[in-house]
């Protein structure tokens, strides 16, 4: 391997010369009291931050930078710490989606402008690992990403709670009249009891784990609880291994191959990952100039088992639980027969190297593939007349007796049409009903909000039921669970095939053979087709204008079309 020199570094270019403009950017570091000392022949390493005082699950990432810089230093780096948009699913609103590329673009072009060989990337919270290594890699320097981590287990009176999972099993409870708003209030406080991600198996833990599998964390980096001091130990390890990144030029092209991201979704399916794994896994991968499709992910998926038995799919456990059971590594080894141990990894070691010494201290957090939590992967992808560009489906978290079905859609054309339907106690439907929300995809949500698992009807919680088919073109959170379908493509604002169905018509779902129809005959659909008028757009100025002319439909990721690899020429380095 070919090491680079110190006039070779990116950074050299800003720092280095003797001439006007290089004289300008050492006089202004050292107006921050840096001097010759700190920068002269060392990689300049982006701690790119996600921290803000309304991301809860990134509150520990300031300290965290610290940790990181202080690896850096020991490595011979000059660390400078770089603040991106936070990602903060809870607070952010119409949906935090709808910022995900927003957030990739911003991440891309800072390490772009600066004068940066290299980065740490700091995130976990749902949407900031895929858009962090969505820009990362879309500028291509060298870098680690530093997953935030999961909190501890939620507790309430004894209880386990699980994030997301168990409020939406609690208002449920609630709203069925088995718990009193006492018991309520006490899992509102014990829900969330440190900072760190989501603990359940939702779309942080997913997307974490699915960068570690990537090789693009060091190795156990994704399942280390965040307020675990091993998490500042990592923290300053990502530190000094970027520094040995940079000169060994090991840019993220290395390690993202088609063998890798492979790798990656059959960890993904593996962990019973979150719906929303499917959109990022295609972002990402497309962002690396590999195609991965639906069929891609659904052909994997039915030959991966879910291994991780960690809810929402698992039963018991949470990922404080899968980190004493020995985290990735240990579920990496397990699966080892359907993973390319060759690939490279940012720790400058080959996955099967990494997880050389892994050990399942818990065989029943962590199964073994002959004793699995579900016999297929966690996804399955869907076809048919109501989704000919497919749709998702969880069926490891839902009642199997929905597997297959057919009944009567019930459809709502927004959310406050929905919720009319899902309030009234006395609205005339059985639990073979299809309950139908669409306008609710990447145009129409707009951004996509998580609204699919449509919160059971009240109509039906009174009877008793606690699951029904419901089906929609927005997402879902990864804490989630039921029957319930979503990201169906084309999105009804688009005048997909969702547009054009009426209350009555009968919907047949068959999992086992991944079918989506609507049974209407064709002319009447062509009759309705005619009828149909695009709604009104949903924005006329700003980021959402820009974003509605943008956004790709769900089969392909939602990313920005011209943020894509193939989109024109790769973007010139910055004259200087
Ligand atoms: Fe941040 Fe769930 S809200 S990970
Ligand atoms: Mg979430």
């Amino acid at each position: 391997m070919t090491r680079k020199k110190p006039a070779d570094l990116r950074s050299a270019r800003w720092f280095a010369p003797d001439d006007l403009r290089s004289m300008g950017h050492r006089s202004r570091a050292m107006q921050m009291g840096l001097d010759r000392a700190d920068w002269d022949g060392k990689p300049v390493i982006a701690v790119i931050n996600t921290w803000s005082d309304l991301s809860p699950c990134h509150h520990h990432l300031r300290d965290r930078a610290e940790q990181v810089k202080r690896g850096v230093w020991q490595a011979g780096g000059m660390p400078v710490e770089m603040p991106v948009h936070s990602f903060s699913e809870q607070f952010l609103k119409p949906t935090s989606m709808l910022y995900r590329n927003m957030g990739a673009l911003e991440a891309e072009e800072t390490l772009r402008a600066h004068p940066i060989d290299g980065a740490v990337l700091l995130g976990g919270c749902d949407k900031s690992t895929p858009a962090l290594v969505m820009g990362a890699v879309s500028m291509g320097l060298p870098f680690i990403f530093l997953p935030a981590g999961a909190m501890l287990r939620g507790n309430y009176a004894g209880e386990k709670l699980g994030s997301g999972t168990d409020v939406w099993k609690y208002w449920d409870e609630r709203r069925a009249g088995t718990i009193s708003k006492e018991q309520w209030d006490g899992v509102q406080g014990g829900i969330a009891r440190s900072y760190g991600t989501c603990m359940t198996m939702g779309t942080a833990s997913t997307m974490m784990s699915i960068a570690e599998a990537w090789g693009l964390t060091l190795p156990g980096a994704s399942a280390i609880p965040a307020p675990d001091a091993g998490h500042k130990r990592m923290a300053a390890a990502c530190g000094r291994r970027i520094v040995e990144m940079v000169w060994e030029d090991l840019t993220p092209g290395k390690v993202m191959t088609r063998a890798s991201t492979r790798n990656a979704v059959t960890v993904a399916m593996a962990t019973g990952c979150s719906t929303n794994a499917i959109i990022h896994l295609i972002a990402m991968a497309r962002r690396a100039g590999i195609p991965l499709t639906l069929d891609d992910l659904d052909a994997i998926g039915r030959t991966t088992p879910v291994i991780a038995n960690i809810r929402p799919s698992g039963k018991d456990y949470l990922m404080e639980d899968f980190f004493y059971a020995g985290g990735l590594p240990a579920l990496m080894k397990e699966l080892s027969d359907k993973l390319d141990l060759g690939v490279l990894t940012v720790s400058g070691r080959t996955l099967g190297e990494n997880i050389a010494s892994a050990v399942n201290y818990n065989p029943d957090v962590i199964r073994t593939l002959d004793n699995p939590v579900y016999h297929e992967g966690s996804l399955a992808v869907l076809k048919g007349n109501l989704a000919p560009d497919g749709a998702v489906i969880k069926p490891a978290a839902m009642d199997p007796r929905f597997q297959v079905h057919a009944g009567p859609a019930i459809v709502a054309d927004s959310y406050p049409e929905l919720k009319t339907i899902i309030t009234d106690p006395d609205y005339p439907m059985t639990p073979d009903h299809v309950l139908i929300l669409r306008n609710a995809g990447p145009q129409g949500g707009p951004g996509m909000p998580e609204w699919g698992m449509i919160p059971m009807p009240q109509a039906l919680l009174n009877q008793g039921h606690r699951d029904m088919v419901r089906l929609s073109d927005a997402r879902m959170s990864g804490t989630s669970y039921g029957a319930c379908v979503l990201h169906v493509a084309p999105e009804a604002f688009v005048g997909g095939p969702l547009a054009l169905v009426e209350t009555g018509d009968i919907i047949e779902l068959d999992v086992p053979n991944r079918s989506l129809n609507l049974r209407v005959p064709e002319a009447e659909l062509a009759r309705r087709r005619a009828a149909w008028t695009p709604p009104a757009p949903r924005y006329a100025r700003g980021y959402g204008w820009m974003f509605s002319r943008h956004i790709e439909q769900a089969d392909k990721g939602c990313d920005f079309d011209f943020l894509g690899s193939e989109f024109g020429a790769p973007v010139r380095e910055p004259d200087i």
